[in-house]
């Protein structure tokens, strides 16, 4: 069976879908891959150049058959279930969603490796992506309100039992101090990183530089 992994975090912006695109092409130069993009916003299927008509919702109507629903990628190996802004719909559906988890469990026999990117709203469907994941990975955006976010995201992580850890991301100098507390604080929680993993310059290309080190770490352990 594959492992899905899902990439969460309750703050927008946080680097989830950069995070997600990375981890799905690196795992798919290991094996087929899926990448399922459950935000309504359709970030990594934009990423991708897919538009299309049906996506998991179609599947959970029962409406449509997977072969419908997944797409090539341009990448070998690498699979897409697209977004489409009916999955508000299903954010807020209040009813029985267990279906998601069926759905999940079904793909598992046929991808290696399938990566969930989400949206930062809390919902159902963000639980059920969470509690149907074999682990979770967090991007953190080091920045004045990360503490908060953190005790936030822990929280509700733990309440649905899930196997999770912390990936820092976006660096700069500025958040240095708060950067301190985050490791001091909360090591056993973060991906953990080899020597040269913590050295960290200021500016966008090089925490991205960062961001990369720390994901090959995490599949090589
Ligand atoms: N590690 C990183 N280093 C620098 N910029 C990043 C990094 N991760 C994401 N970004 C940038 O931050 C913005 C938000 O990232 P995105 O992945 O779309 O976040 P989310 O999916 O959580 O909303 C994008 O402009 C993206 O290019
Ligand atoms: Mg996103």
């Amino acid at each position: 069976m594959g492992k899905i992994l899902t990439v969460f975090s309750l703050r927008k912006g946080s680097g989830k879908t950069t995070l997600a695109i990375n981890i799905a092409k690196i795992f798919a130069n290991r094996g087929r891959t899926l990448l399922i993009d459950l935000d309504p916003i359709g970030d990594s299927s934009k990423y991708f150049g897919i538009k299309a008509k049906y996506s998991i919702d179609s599947i959970l109507n029962k409406e449509k058959d997977f072969p419908e629903v997944v797409h090539k990628c341009t990448t070998h190996n690498l699979f897409i279930i697209p977004s489409t802004p009916r999955l508000i719909k299903w954010e807020n559906f209040i009813g029985n969603l267990n279906g998601l988890s069926s759905v999940l469990e079904y793909l598992s026999g046929k991808f290696e490796n399938i990566i969930i990117d989400t949206s930062f709203q809390k919902s159902k469907l963000l639980e059920l992506a969470v509690k149907s994941s074999h682990k979770i990975i967090v991007p953190l955006k080091v920045e004045q309100s990360s503490i908060y976010f953190l005790n936030k995201i822990i929280s509700t992580l733990k309440t649905y039992n899930s196997d999770f850890m912390i990936l820092p991301t976006m660096y700069k100098d500025e958040n240095i101090e708060i950067y301190r507390v985050i490791i001091k604080d909360y090591s056993n929680l973060l991906i953990k990183l080899g020597s040269n993993g913590i050295k960290i310059d200021d500016g966008i290309s090089s925490s991205f530089g960062f961001q990369q080190l720390a994901i090959s770490q995490f599949f090589i352990s």
